[in-house]
């Protein structure tokens, strides 16, 4: 030991394989406590495989994780949420028909004993719905809204609080701001940081560079399925991270940039 803690998440040498295609080879990452990392990468880059990978949807093919310092396995996605790492899928996955508070804790909610059965207790979800969202900074008229009456940024932020419900210590974002109006980025974003505020890791793809130099410490670009650079945030620049992303590095830049126009 040499005294320094543990990153709270680390990858180590992770591949996988689909049949004969290669998705990630050889890949080494890792996100320290309450870090807002972002990850980029062209289509195809392994970038959506990495992160279901941590959080449970797919197992390695090689490779380890390592949580706390401790080697990991996660056979489900369940079980990546028991310690802490929910995802926010892209289209939220939120259930439209029902409310808000029922959405935030679908499947978790307090119940009341009543001999032999527990019922959900309504009153109290409502309750601990609100104060969740009103920690979080997320403006909603009624937990008891259909989620399906909300806007897109809305929805983003209520799939956000229910990642967030249950002691999260990461929660990973899959290009939360694809599907928003421009007016409701800037919400998304201030709330990625509100989570940093309260000590949770965030892992965000994203390909707006917007987003990434709003909210992020440190950026990782993936190229082909494996490590092509790193940095923290105030030693890089747009210019170059959009390089990564096309594969280029150094002296290439300005010419990457000139494409992008
Ligand atoms: N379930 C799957 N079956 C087969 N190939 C897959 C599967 N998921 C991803 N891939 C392949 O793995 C590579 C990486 O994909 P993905 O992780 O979705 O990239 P990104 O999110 O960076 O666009 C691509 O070549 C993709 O076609
Ligand atoms: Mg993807």
């Amino acid at each position: 030991m040499n005294g320094t803690a543990p990153p709270l998440l680390e990858a180590r040498g992770i591949a996988k394989y689909f049949g004969a295609i290669t998705a990630l080879h050889d890949v080494n990452f890792h996100v320290g406590r309450g870090e807002v990392l972002g990850v980029v990468g062209d289509n195809g880059a392994g970038k959506s495989t990495l992160m279901k990978i941590l959080s449970g949807l797919y197992q390695p093919s090689e490779g380890e994780l390592v949580l706390d310092g401790r080697p990991v396995r996660f056979a489900s996605p369940k079980e990546a949420r028991r310690a802490g790492i929910e995802m926010v899928y892209q289209d939220f996955a939120l259930a439209g028909n029902m409310p808000i508070y029922e959405n935030i804790y679908m499947g978790r909610e307090p119940g009341i004993k009543l001999g032999p059965l527990t019922i959900i207790d309504h009153k109290k979800a409502r309750e601990m719905a609100r104060s969740h969202l009103d920690n979080l900074h997320i403006n909603v008229k009624s937990v008891d809204q259909n989620t399906e009456d909300l806007s897109g940024g809305q929805r983003q932020a209520v799939a956000i609080a229910r990642a967030t419900a249950f002691h999260a210590q990461l929660v990973i974002m899959d290009e939360p701001t694809a599907a928003l109006a421009i007016k409701e980025v800037g919400k998304v974003l201030d709330l990625i940081r509100r989570l940093k505020d309260h000590g949770v890791a965030v892992i965000i793809i994203s390909h707006r560079m917007d987003d990434i130099f709003y909210c992020c410490d440190r950026v990782i670009a993936l190229y082909q399925g494996t490590n092509f650079a790193e940095s923290p945030l105030a030693a890089t620049s747009r210019n170059e991270v959009i390089g990564w992303i096309m594969g280029t590095k150094g002296h290439t830049e300005s010419l990457a940039h000139d494409r992008l126009q």
